[in-house]
């Protein structure tokens, strides 16, 4: 196999992901076709705390991108002589968690003279349903709503993406997270209240939805009125009502999100969406979605919670930076 050169001769990325609790390293071959993405979920380890405790998450970063890396290589059967661009998150995240990829990354990338790209772990989100092998074309709008973002995106060109609209509070996963505690549910909460929803009434209890006719997001108020009715119900009846408590804010929060999406494409005369982010693993949303009328991707779950195949995504069309250019790249928590 010539240097460079991953299965089949193609020429592929080693892409890292340690921006939040899951260590996640992937092979992607620059066409696009994804041949390992290997996640180690942290989050048993922090659902003791109720929520990702960033310096826990640092040190088992540390104790595990060695192996998650290896991992990666090995299930795409190739050795880090194969690999022709090394790949990393640089933000935004937790920092002290991305400085573990971004440090990795860079010795993996130095030691074989290789080039580096840094990559915006949103663009990832935005980018995921470019993946072979069944990729997206632009133009098309993205929404991601995960535990950590929520924003519909416009993209154009692969290279880049224009947020249109985005949360102003609370991100639509931190949202499930906090009703579903308010619910007495485990964490991470969304799937536990979305199995819940399954058997309660969405119309039951009227949540507020934000003001309509706005691309913007705002789930702070949702969270505020599910906590009173809880209050008011009083925690015997809270409980025996959790079903219809969870659907009726499980439907207030897809609603938000699917209305957006709908005035962001009918707004920007587009006709593919595409959905991503932990969120995107929402059966409502997922079946709401599909009725909107557009054509809609909705990736491999794998490839909607964090991962790093997104990463090698978007780092091929990132910008290269060259050895040892990039021996003074930081990590950044917050990407401007
Ligand atoms: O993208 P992701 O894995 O990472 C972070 O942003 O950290 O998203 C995780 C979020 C959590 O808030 C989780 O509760 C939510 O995605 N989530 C769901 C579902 N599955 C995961 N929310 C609603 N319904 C689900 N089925
Ligand atoms: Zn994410």
């Amino acid at each position: 196999m010539a240097h460079g050169a991953g299965p089949r001769g193609q020429r592929v990325i080693l892409a890292l992901e340690t921006s939040c609790d899951d260590t996640c390293a992937a092979v992607v071959s620059e066409h696009g076709e994804l041949h390992s993405n290997v996640v180690a979920s942290q989050g048993l380890l922090h659902a003791r705390y109720g929520g990702v405790v960033p310096e826990v998450a640092s040190r088992r970063h540390l104790e595990l991108v060695d192996a998650v890396t290896a991992d990666a290589l090995e299930r795409a059967s190739i050795g880090l002589d194969d690999v022709a661009t090394v790949a990393v998150t640089r933000g935004p995240g937790l920092i002290g968690a991305l400085l573990v990829g971004v440090s990795s990354a860079k010795a993996l990338a130095a030691t074989r003279r290789l080039p580096l790209v840094p990559v915006d772990h949103l663009h990832g989100h935005v980018v995921a349903s470019t993946l072979e092998p069944d990729p997206i074309e632009p133009p098309y709008l993205c929404l991601v709503a995960s535990g950590g973002h929520t924003f519909l995106a416009r993209v154009d060109e692969p290279s880049a993406y224009q947020v249109l609209g985005q949360t102003l509070d609370d991100a639509a996963g931190e949202a499930f997270d906090k009703g579903a505690r308010l619910l007495g549910l485990g964490y991470p909460g969304g799937p536990e209240l979305d199995r819940l929803a399954r058997e309660g009434d969405p119309d039951a209890f009227a949540f507020p939805r934000s003001a309509p006719g706005q691309l913007d997001l705002s789930f702070s108020g949702l969270k505020t009125s599910l906590l009173y009715a809880v209050r008011s119900l009083g925690e015997a009846q809270a409980r025996q009502r959790g079903a219809d408590l969870a659907a009726s804010y499980q439907r207030a929060i897809v609603e938000a999100l699917v209305q957006r999406a709908r005035i962001a494409l009918e707004r920007e005369g587009l006709e593919r969406l595409a959905i991503g982010g932990g969120v995107a693993a929402n059966s409502e949303l997922r079946a709401d979605v599909e009725r909107l009328g557009v054509a809609v991707w909705v990736p491999a779950l794998e490839l909607c919670t964090d991962n790093a195949a997104m990463i090698g995504a978007a780092a091929r069309f990132g910008d290269p930076l060259d050895y040892p250019d990039y021996l003074g790249l930081d990590a950044a928590a917050r990407i401007a």
